[in-house]
C-alpha cells in the first residue's frame, strides 16, 4: 500500500528547515505524552487507537446494520451536527460519484440536526413525504438542540408513514452507553444503537460507528477505509523518528508558521469531492486549537473554483495565511481534451492532453504565484480517492492535531467555548433551568 506524502519543501523560503528539525524533540514528547496518556485532556484519547482496536465484530455489526437499512430504505437521512455528521459526510462526498443522487442510486444520503433552518426541515419532511426513509440519529451528549429538533419532526413522520413497528426498525441510533436523552429514549422506544465511547470526542469520532455506520449504508467499503487508518496510525506511532513521521512534521510546521504571524490556516483542494473533508477537518483543527485566545484559524478553499474569488485575498491580501493543499495524484477516470476543426475556442494546444494535466498544471501554477506572493505552502498528495486513502489522511489529521495542539500548549480534546451560545440560546428560549 503507498502511503499519502507531506511535501515542506515550500516553506522553507519562510522556515528555515534547520528551525523546523529544530522542535523535533518537542513533536516526540508531544507524541509520546499522546500515547502516555500524560497530558492534557488524556481523558479523550480513545481515538488514538481505534483502527487498531476495533474489531471484526463491530465491522461485522456496523455493516449487518448498513444492510439492512439499505434494504429497507430508499433514502436514509443522517441527523447529527459538528464531530457527529462533518466525518461521515467528508468520507460520503469524497468517494461517491458527483451525480449519484440524481442519477437515483439508492440509498440517497441526506443530513439534518445540522442547523435549525425552518425551510429546510420543511422541505426535507416535503420530499420524503410519501417515500420510504430511516434515520440515523448521531448525538454523543444525547442532548444537543439541533439534532433532537430534527428528529423529534422526523420520527413522527415516519411513525405516522409506517406505522411504530416499522420505523422502530428503520431507526439507529448513536450516543452514550447510558446518558443523555437521546440514550434513554432508545432504550424506551427499543432502537438498535451503537455506543460512542467516553473517551473519543465528536470531533475526534469518525472512526467510530458514528462515521462508519452512514459511510457504510452509502456503500463504501468501512474495512478497506479502517485498513488505510491503521497503516497511518503505525506510521505515525510514538517510536516513528520526526523525520520519518508525517503527522509529527506538519504539527510542527503549522506551529512553527504561527509564531511567524502566520494566523490562517486555508486547506485548499483541487478536487472538490474533497470540500466535505476540509470542513471536517475545519472543525478538528479549530475546535482542538482555538482557545485561551490562541491558535491558528482555519479556512478552506476549492480550487480552482476559488481562484475566481478568494484567489486575489490570497494573492494579495495581509500576509498572515499559509496554505496546506491537498493534490490527488491520479484522478479516477480519463477525460482528454477532443481536437476541434475550427479551434473557435482556442483550445487546439490541449487537444489530446487529460483534464487533468490541465488541473495539475493550474496547481502548480497556483502554488508558484502564491509562494512568490509571500504565502508558504505545504502539500499533501493522496494517491488516489479512495477509501484507503482517505483512511489514512483522516487518521493523519487527527493525529497531527494532537500533536500540534501539544505543541501550542492548549487541551487539545475539550470544547468550552461552545456551550456560551448554547446557555444564551436556552436562557432566550426560557428552558427550564436557564435564567
Ligand atoms: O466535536 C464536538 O464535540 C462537537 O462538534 C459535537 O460533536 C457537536 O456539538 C454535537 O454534539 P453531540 O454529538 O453531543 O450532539
Amino acid at each position: 500500500m503507498q502511503q499519502i506524502k507531506l511535501d515542506i519543501s515550500k516553506v522553507f523560503g519562510f522556515i528555515p528547515e534547520k528551525q523546523i528539525f529544530n522542535q523535533a524533540k518537542a513533536a516526540e514528547t508531544a507524541n509520546m505524552t499522546l500515547e502516555d496518556g500524560t497530558g492534557k485532556g488524556n481523558d479523550f484519547l480513545g481515538w488514538l487507537h481505534l483502527p487498531s482496536s476495533i474489531t471484526e465484530t463491530m465491522l461485522d455489526e456496523i455493516q449487518q446494520t448498513a444492510d439492512d437499512l439499505r434494504a429497507r430504505c430508499e433514502i436514509v437521512v443522517i441527523i447529527g451536527i459538528g464531530g457527529s455528521y462533518l466525518g461521515a459526510k467528508a468520507v460520503i462526498e469524497a468517494i461517491s460519484g458527483s451525480f449519484d443522487a440524481l442519477n437515483n442510486k439508492k440509498p440517497l444520503i441526506v443530513y439534518a440536526g445540522h442547523q435549525i433552518g425552518e425551510d429546510y426541515l420543511y422541505e426535507l419532511s416535503e420530499f420524503l413525504d410519501g417515500k420510504s426513509f430511516g434515520i440515523i440519529n448521531i448525538s454523543k451528549s444525547g442532548t444537543t438542540t439541533e439534532p433532537a429538533l430534527a428528529f423529534r419532526l422526523l420520527k413522527k413522520q415516519l411513525e405516522n408513514a409506517v406505522g411504530l413497528a416499522e420505523a422502530k426498525k428503520r431507526i439507529v441510533a448513536i450516543t452514550d452507553k447510558e446518558r443523555g436523552a437521546l440514550r434513554t429514549l432508545a432504550n424506551q422506544e427499543g432502537y438498535k444503537t451503537f455506543v460512542i465511547p467516553d473517551d473519543v470526542g465528536g470531533r475526534f469520532s469518525v472512526l467510530t460507528p458514528v462515521g462508519l455506520l452512514p459511510i457504510a449504508v452509502s456503500g463504501i467499503n468501512i474495512r478497506q477505509l479502517m485498513s488505510g487508518a491503521v497503516a497511518m496510525e503505525k506510521a505515525t506511532g510514538k517510536d516513528i523518528p520526526f523525520s520519518e513521521n508525517l503527522a509529527a512534521i506538519y504539527a510542527v510546521v503549522r506551529n512553527e508558521l504561527y509564531k511567524q504571524g502566520k494566523k490562517i490556516e486555508i486547506l485548499a483542494n483541487f478536487n472538490p469531492k474533497l470540500h466535505y473533508v476540509a470542513e471536517w477537518w475545519k472543525q478538528l483543527y479549530g475546535e482542538s486549537e482555538g482557545k485561551e485566545n490562541k491558535g491558528i484559524f482555519t479556512a478552506a478553499v476549492d480550487f480552482t473554483t476559488d481562484l475566481h474569488s478568494m484567489g486575489q485575498w490570497i494573492q494579495e491580501g495581509e500576509r498572515s495565511i499559509f496554505e496546506t493543499v491537498l493534490s490527488v495524484a491520479q484522478s479516477r477516470y480519463t477525460v482528454e481534451v477532443p481536437e476541434d476543426d475550427s479551434d473557435l475556442d482556442g483550445l487546439n494546444y490541449l487537444a489530446g492532453k487529460r483534464v487533468d494535466y490541465v488541473n495539475k498544471m493550474a496547481e502548480l501554477g497556483t502554488q508558484q504565484a502564491h509562494i512568490d506572493g509571500g504565502v508558504p505552502n505545504i502539500r499533501i498528495e493522496i494517491p488516489e480517492l479512495n477509501e484507503c486513502y482517505l483512511g489514512q489522511l483522516l487518521y493523519f489529521f487527527e493525529r497531527a492535531c494532537g500533536i500540534s495542539g501539544y505543541l501550542l500548549g492548549v487541551n487539545p480534546f475539550d470544547q468550552p467555548g461552545v456551550e456560551a451560545y448554547k446557555r444564551n440560546m436556552f436562557a432566550l428560549l426560557k428552558k427550564p433551568g436557564y435564567a
